[in-house]
């Protein structure tokens, strides 16, 4: 078998996998065929369809927090990560090297992508500053969680009768600590989800977090935000323009988004 990977290696052929875990001889171990869409998402990256991303360094955030309450339970909202996966497969898919800091999620980030797998607010925020310094482009497509547990117990709590009463603090503003501290050649893009007054409240956040540009997107309907397969956006710029995308899958807006990002890339090499 090796000498035949060899062969095909000098021949030009890749490889995918193989994954490890349990085999069906029961031991544990390299040998398992990876996951069909690990095998989609390396064939996809490497078609390659357009490069026009090829030498920058995409950082994404992506998915939920979980903040414990107890060692059992959290606090955690319901993003399920499709969006920043579609986001970080469209970007490797033109080129780009891509950072995923993720938080739980439905569907995994692309394999063809560095994933950095975290919890808390607190664990991505401090896993995107790490990452910062050498990203050309940060996108905050996470459900951050605003709020974490002040005084989480190190036992699980009992039923005492009388309820259950947490302190919240306030989580740091990830995407805004990178707008406040971004260098002139970085491109920040930050998510609004709304349920009402999309664009003013997009607009705000835009203004206040310092980014280049906002996705505003409608959250809290069947068809859009978060969990669905699709969603509607608008593209909200710091010079007043909008853009607006009606329901589409969030693999178009994925591909349309990294459009745009090429457009002001290019803009400002002009
Ligand atoms: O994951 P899916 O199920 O596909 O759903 C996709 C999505 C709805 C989660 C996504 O499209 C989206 O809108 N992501 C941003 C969700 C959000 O937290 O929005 P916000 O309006 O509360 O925050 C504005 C921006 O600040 C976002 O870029 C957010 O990532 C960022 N933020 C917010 C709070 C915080 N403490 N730190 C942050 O970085």
């Amino acid at each position: 078998v090796q000498q035949n990977i060899h062969i095909l290696s000098d021949r030009g052929a890749h490889f995918i996998g193989p994954g490890s875990g349990v085999l069906a001889c029961k031991t544990v171990g390299e040998g398992r065929m990876i996951e069909p869409q690990e095998v989609v998402d390396a064939a996809l990256s490497l078609l390659n369809k357009q490069s026009d991303l090829a030498g920058k360094k995409i950082l994404i955030t992506s998915g939920a927090n979980h903040e414990p309450i107890d060692p059992v339970r959290f606090i955690g909202n319901r993003s399920s990560g499709k969006m920043g996966r579609a986001i970080a497969q469209e970007a490797v898919l033109r080129g780009a090297e891509v950072t995923v800091i993720t938080g739980p999620a439905d569907v995994p980030p692309p394999a063809s992508s560095n994933v950095i797998e975290i919890q808390t607010a607190q664990e991505m925020y401090d896993a995107v500053m790490q990452h910062l310094p050498e990203a050309d482009i940060i996108i905050g497509a996470a459900a951050v969680s605003d709020y974490r547990v002040e005084n989480p117990t190190g036992h699980k709590q009992k039923r005492n009768g009388s309820g259950l009463h947490l302190d919240l603090t306030e989580n740091p503003d990830i995407i805004a600590a990178v707008g406040a501290q971004k260098r002139s050649d970085q491109l920040v893009i930050g998510f609004a989800a709304e349920t009402n007054d999309l664009i003013a409240n997009a607009q705000a956040k835009l203004k206040k977090k310092n980014l280049d540009m906002i996705v505003a997107n409608t959250v809290g309907t069947p068809d859009s935000g978060f969990g669905s397969e699709t969603t509607d956006a608008r593209f909200i710029f710091s010079n007043g323009t909008i853009d607006e995308h009606p329901l589409m899958k969030k693999t178009q807006l994925a591909e349309r988004l990294m459009t745009q990002i090429v457009e002001l890339l290019n803009a400002r090499a002009n």
